[in-house]
């Protein structure tokens, strides 16, 4: 595999979403950012990046508008930051297979950064595995950390302190996707705007700590950027409102915005509820995922096959 690997000097690596089962802003740091507990999950939603190793320096292509085809990529800039680490000469084409709604609340920049990291780490044989990329991914974006994890895992401080959870969610997951891309950058500033801090909030730490199956687990969560989300785009409270009634009225055990938005999510019990929600939804004009939450161990396989381990 080694060889094979290197005489192609190619690599297809998959690139998953997440959502947030429940996001807590604690406050304002001192280095800007806001201080956060939240629940990742990762689910089956995925873009393809393929890593080609030529000449010329970083090169970034995707075949959907909107996304930055420059070092202002987080693909690009965790080939550029690895590089340097690495010493090795940056050298690679990146090019992004885009399914993840962009800037959608549903990390697929930062998954995407996360996965040329992972990806190249193999492809440049440096031996760092995912905790020796740990310091590197936190500096491309606070998400990053969590995509070299996956699964069902506690995010602290800016939500790049990552713990794996001993919880696994299995669930079917329905995304809609509002035709409107939310700047996480100006979501957060609508936060630090009406900030009230919450030391006292465990919702969080209730909830996985206390049996999932246990009655009203996901009553718990809640999105304390969905808020900030509205006034940044009251054009869409209207939309999302509507989406949450379709997504509950079909039986949702969950249905919450993921991250700053504006994607809003359901989670299911079975896969043929999911799929009339998924439809619903399309027949009132919003375009939606059907898929289901992947465990940190399916993610992990995932990535070992990708990356011949
Ligand atoms: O780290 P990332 O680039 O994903 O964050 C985008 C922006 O979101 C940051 O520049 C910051 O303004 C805001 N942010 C924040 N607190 C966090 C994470 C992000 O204020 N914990």
């Amino acid at each position: 595999m080694e060889r094979a690997l290197s005489r192609r000097g190619r690599l297809l690596v998959p690139s998953y979403a997440k959502v947030n089962l429940g996001l807590e802003v604690l406050g304002l740091r001192e280095d800007g950012y806001h201080e956060l507990r939240t629940i990742f999950q990762t689910i089956s939603l995925r873009d393809d990046i393929v890593l080609t190793l030529r000449r010329g320096g970083v090169s970034v292509r995707c075949d959907k508008p909107g996304v930055p085809g420059d070092g202002t990529n987080l693909a690009a800039r965790a080939a550029l930051e690895l590089a340097r680490f690495a010493r090795v000469p940056a050298d690679v084409g990146i090019e992004i297979v885009k399914r993840i709604p962009v800037a959608g609340g549903l990390g697929g920049a930062s998954s995407n950064a996360a996965a040329v990291l992972l990806g190249l780490d193999r492809l440049w044989r440096l031996g760092l595995g995912p905790a020796g990329l740990q310091p590197l991914a936190r500096r491309i974006g606070a998400d990053v950390p969590y995509f070299l994890m996956g699964g069902t895992a506690l995010g602290l401080a800016r939500g790049d302190e990552v713990y794996p959870l001993h919880l696994q969610v299995r669930a079917q997951v329905v995304v809609a996707a509002p035709d409107r891309p939310l700047s996480t950058a100006a979501v957060f500033r609508r936060v630090e705007a009406c900030l009230t801090p919450r030391e006292n909030s465990y919702r969080i730490y209730r909830f996985v700590s206390r049996d999932l199956e246990g009655e009203g687990g996901y009553s718990l969560l809640s999105n304390d950027l969905e808020t900030a989300a509205l006034e940044e785009a009251p054009d869409l409270a209207e939309k999302v409102r509507r989406i949450r009634r379709i997504l509950v009225r079909g039986g949702a055990r969950l249905a919450l915005m993921s991250g700053s938005g504006s994607s809003v999510y359901g989670l299911f019990d079975d896969a043929r509820r999911a799929e009339r929600v998924r439809l619903a939804l399309c027949e009132a004009g919003v375009s939606a995922f059907r898929g289901r939450t992947l465990t940190r161990d399916q993610y992990r396989k995932v990535w070992a096959r990708a990356l011949g381990l």
